[in-house]
């Protein structure tokens, strides 16, 4: 096969949670260039309608803490689309992420909608890739969840503090979680592999930029397009060698 055929999603249908938000926009694009028919859902159905409808996705609207409302999700894409190729876990909520003195229902929400709901939408999407012997689930990690803090990145700047240790803790097990259902989904072809990305150019204080800048080997912070080309690799054929790895996307932040 020519290998840019390899990485076409023609005829796949790959679901993305937020699909609207700030990297969940560029790997929607990316799914939909690529040739998928592409589902995106989170809480905010208008902000999913306006990224959706000019690429020609589905938005559908989705609380990660609701086991029904992940069912009704997977199950309309199933009935609508008769099959489903890729999962991309990236909705992530914050709500812990501020600090850690903060109570334990505030953990525990995190937890519900950063963990729990991961083990409950990829057991149901995978359902239906074991359907075609052939599956790819794609979890979006964090440069932090494969080191630890860096309070120099914060230096300068007011207020902002290196997040709480819930979401090193959720990234970091989300990190060995993908190599689990690697082990456990191998023998039925389906494949899960998790992308770290470094931070994304979003208008942060000028000093976070300067020293984030400055422990990043390539000089920069992430941008538009820079997930991209990593989710239609792995979402495609071109990597189907290729799961259980954990794959940094970060400008070389966690290679020094
Ligand atoms: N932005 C960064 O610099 C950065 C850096 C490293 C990793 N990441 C990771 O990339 C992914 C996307 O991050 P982002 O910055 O684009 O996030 P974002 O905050 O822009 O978007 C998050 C999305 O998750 C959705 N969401 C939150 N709670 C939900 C719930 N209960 N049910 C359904 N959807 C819910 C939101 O509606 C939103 O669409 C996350 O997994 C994040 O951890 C981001």
């Amino acid at each position: 096969m020519n290998v840019m055929d390899l990485f076409s999603l023609k005829g796949k249908t790959a679901v993305l949670t937020g699909g609207a938000g700030l990297y969940g926009r560029q790997i929607t694009e990316a799914l939909c260039e690529a040739g998928a028919d592409v589902w995106i859902a989170s809480r905010n159905l208008e902000a999913l309608k306006k990224v959706a409808e000019p690429l020609g996705a589905h938005a559908f609207e989705l609380d990660l803490a609701s086991e029904e409302s992940i069912n009704r999700l997977i199950d309309t894409v199933a009935e609508k689309s008769g099959r489903i190729d890729v999962l991309v876990n990236n909705a992530v909520t914050r709500c812990a992420c501020a600090r850690w003195d903060q109570s334990m229902d505030i953990f525990d929400e995190s937890l519900r909608i950063n963990v729990s709901s991961l083990f409950h939408i990829t057991r149901r999407a995978v359902e239906w890739m074991k359907k075609n012997s052939s599956g790819s689930v794609i979890n979006i990690g964090s440069y932090m969840g494969l080191v630890g803090g860096n309070p120099t990145n914060y230096e300068g700047t007011e207020g902002m503090g290196t997040p709480s240790p819930i979401y090193f803790f959720e990234k970091g097990g989300m990190a060995n979680f993908t190599r689990w259902a690697a082990s456990e989904l191998g023998p039925f072809n389906i494949r899960v592999n998790c992308v770290h990305p470094g931070g994304l150019a979003n208008n942060q204080p000028e000093a976070f930029v300067r020293n984030y800048c400055k422990n990043t080997p390539l000089g920069r912070l992430a941008g538009r397009n820079d997930l991209k080309g990593v989710i239609v690799f792995l979402a495609s054929e071109a990597s189907s060698y290729i799961t259980g790895a954990n794959i940094p996307v970060d400008g070389g932040y966690t290679a020094r």
